[in-house]
């Protein structure tokens, strides 16, 4: 069994990064610049968009943090994107999901101009992509492609079993998987909440990849010997032994599920930080493409 490690392979990519920014900087261009719009101050958004701003410092880009207040109007979080949209001091930004109840996220996503939609949520980024064209390629489903081209995972002619169908990762690393290209040309099952017989489904599988977000949910009577699983989940789950009072938990049970697979992620250190990672390469190609 192999670790699929998320955290060197992150590190490996933002040192990759970083030298190109200097490069950048030493030619006297200007760094990279990333946005990032947090509406509100829920927990777990607030500790992912701040590891974004200090990973954009690391590897020497500017950013900026835009906090707005969680009863903020549509309409004025639309004129922010509008002015976000004519910055040509930026490159890309995102808007933290998810959004208060009272906005419609499908019209937010929408007012992103497409070249700066670091995220790849935009339908017009979405379809590029489905389309294999040039496109921003959603963070998670990047990531999950370079791990698995970077340890050289054998995906041609696999069966893939991708559990959940989510805008942001499911759907998504489901048409990756099947394109062209180095860790593509799998088979691919897209699973969800109504697939009938999951276990069955989920031990045909060559590869796995959980996108559900129950804990432990993929045990060890669920795999093949010599399967390769993803894990997408991070769920915090309560835990009063723990300084933080949580544990994050992925969707698969690792202990068990580990001593029969070729490679596994773990959770924390494996598709995590691979997301924050491949949001600075977007930024990046954001820049490179102005
Ligand atoms: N919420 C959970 N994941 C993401 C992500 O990748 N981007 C944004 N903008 N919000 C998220």
């Amino acid at each position: 069994m192999e670790i699929l490690d998320g955290k060197k392979t992150s590190n490996e990519i933002r040192e990759e990064i970083k030298e190109t920014v200097s490069a950048m900087k030493d030619l006297g261009k200007r760094p990279p610049h990333l946005a990032a719009v947090l509406v509100g101050s829920d927990g777990a958004s607030l500790t992912y968009v701040g590891s974004k701003v200090r990973s954009c410092e690391y590897v020497g880009f500017d950013s900026t943090l835009i906090r707005l207040e969680s009863n903020i109007s549509e309409e004025e979080l639309l004129k922010h994107i509008q002015d976000l949209n004519q910055d040509d001091n930026l490159d890309g930004y995102i808007v933290q999901l998810p959004l208060p109840k009272h906005i419609n996220e499908e019209k937010i996503l929408l007012a992103i101009d497409p070249k700066k939609d670091v995220d790849g949520f935009h339908p017009t980024n979405f379809g590029r992509m489905s389309l294999e064209l040039n496109a921003f390629i959603p963070a998670t489903p990047f990531g999950i492609m370079q791990l698995l081209e970077r340890y050289k995972v054998s995906t041609n002619g696999k069966h893939c079993v991708v559990v959940g169908r989510s805008h942001i990762v499911g759907r998504p690393i489901s048409i990756l998987m099947s394109q062209k290209g180095p860790a593509g040309n799998a088979t691919v099952t897209v699973a969800h909440s109504q697939t009938e017989n999951l276990e069955k489904l989920t031990r045909s599988a060559d590869i796995v990849i959980m996108a559900l977000g129950i804990p432990e949910y993929l045990t060890a009577d669920m795999v093949k010997e010599g399967a390769v699983i993803i894990d997408v989940g991070i769920t915090r789950v309560p835990d009063k032994e723990h300084p933080k009072g949580y544990l994050i938990k992925g969707d698969v049970a690792y202990e068990e599920v580990a001593k029969k697979a070729s490679f596994i992620t773990p959770v924390p250190g494996g598709v995590g930080p691979m997301t924050i990672a491949m949001l600075l390469q977007n930024t990046l190609l954001a820049r490179q493409s102005n």
